[in-house]
């Protein structure tokens, strides 16, 4: 029997992508729908005008206002959630209390640390298999860079190196991804300083305008941040530093490049067209994910992997709030960046009207 699929979340269909929307539930759908095992059965939205023109889309006949009707009536196997970050850890408890046996969310996991611990700790007692959409691992240059890693093509790793907008909605993604280059290995400590001097908001949730980080792996390798401003100070996605070269992704020279101290030539690798974004990384990561769901082991998309990352990001966070280097996992539950706008530590200006 197929494996029963709902949504929870759906977004507005549009062109291009914003903070404030991205109607990420369409590519997840789009994911679903080229699995023979999976019928997507369900979707549940406080918009009804979204939800309709999704299921309009999908073909799909079941639309609730309230996901917890839809959860206890319909009893789904596998539940995406697209909605925003303050949104996952509720939605995600309910679902694997309701029974579902794996659940697709999207990244960032939760708005506060606490909040992603939490997720964890109960689907790991409802036997439920929590993943989070960092699909950029299943991208052919970043797979590929991970091959030359473990091929030892630059040596022992040394240092990752990454820049981004900011920390916590992007560079989720970021410090997934250098988590994968690293092995999952964790980070100790972290040290971080951030400038919010205008508001920003990325669905919802403040983001810094500028940070730069320094964090270290337990197994040695240095983890080194930019982001906002000063994120040209490392003109590339990510790099990746070891004893005998260098990989860079997404730098002005192409999607996958590396040099050996030998020679020193830059030399590109065919990723067959693929950059840094593609929804097709969000289709072989779902795929990926039912099919381990299927035989009961875990795909990379894994909520510990994720868990490394949050950890990762609210530490930096907190560090900046202390105004020192902290350990890590950070012995705080909630979100420092809005606590400290919470408390007037951090006024950032209104954001001008555009
Ligand atoms: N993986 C990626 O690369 C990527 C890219 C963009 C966005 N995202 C993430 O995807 C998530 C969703 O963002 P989006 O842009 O798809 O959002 P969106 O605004 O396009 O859609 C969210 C939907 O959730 C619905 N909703 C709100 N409250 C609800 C509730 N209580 N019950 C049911 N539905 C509810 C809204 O009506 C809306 O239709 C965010 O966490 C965002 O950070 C990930």
């Amino acid at each position: 029997m197929a494996l029963k699929a709902a949504f929870i979340g759906t977004g507005k269909k549009r062109e291009k992508g914003t903070l404030d929307g991205y109607a990420m539930a369409y590519t997840h759908a789009d994911a679903y729908r080229t699995i023979e095992d999976v019928e997507m059965v369900a979707v549940a939205d406080i918009s009804a005008e979204n939800g309709q023109a999704f299921c309009d889309y999908y073909s799909i006949e079941s639309l609730y206002p309230d996901y917890s009707a839809m959860l206890a009536e319909v009893k789904p196997d596998i539940v995406s959630i697209c909605t925003w970050p303050h949104l996952h850890e509720q939605m995600v408890v309910d679902a694997a209390r309701a029974g579902a046996g794996m659940i697709y969310c999207e990244k960032p996991m939760a708005s506060t640390v606490g909040a992603a611990r939490n997720m964890v700790s109960v689907c790991e007692e409802e036997d439920c298999q929590l993943y989070f959409n960092h699909q950029r691992r299943y991208g052919k240059s970043f797979g590929g860079a991970k091959k030359l890693l473990d091929e030892g093509v630059i040596g022992q790793l040394e240092r990752i190196e990454w820049s981004a907008g900011n920390l916590y909605d992007y560079g989720s993604h970021n410090f997934d991804m250098a988590n994968y280059f690293n092995n999952e290995t964790k980070c100790d400590w972290a040290i971080c300083q951030i400038d919010y001097r205008e508001e920003s908001l990325a669905f919802g949730q403040h983001i810094e305008n500028q940070a730069l980080a320094l964090l270290h792996y337990e197994n040695d390798v240095w983890h080194v941040i930019m982001t906002g401003e000063g994120a040209g100070a490392i003109p590339c996605h990510h790099r990746c530093v070891g004893s005998e070269g260098v990989i860079e992704l997404g730098s002005a020279r192409g999607a996958l490049t590396y040099r050996t101290w030998g020679d020193g030539t830059w030399i590109e690798v065919d990723t067959e067209g693929e950059g840094m974004h593609l929804n097709s990384y969000i289709e072989r990561a779902i795929t990926d994910a039912v099919s381990n769901f299927q035989t009961g082991t875990w795909s990379m998309m894994n909520m510990y992997n994720a868990l490394n990352a949050t950890e990762q990001i609210f530490a930096c966070w907190e560090s900046a709030r202390r105004r020192a280097r902290v350990d890590i996992p950070v012995d705080i539950d909630d979100n420092p960046l809005s606590a400290m706008v919470d408390s007037g530590d951090l006024q950032p200006a209104p954001k001008p009207a555009e």
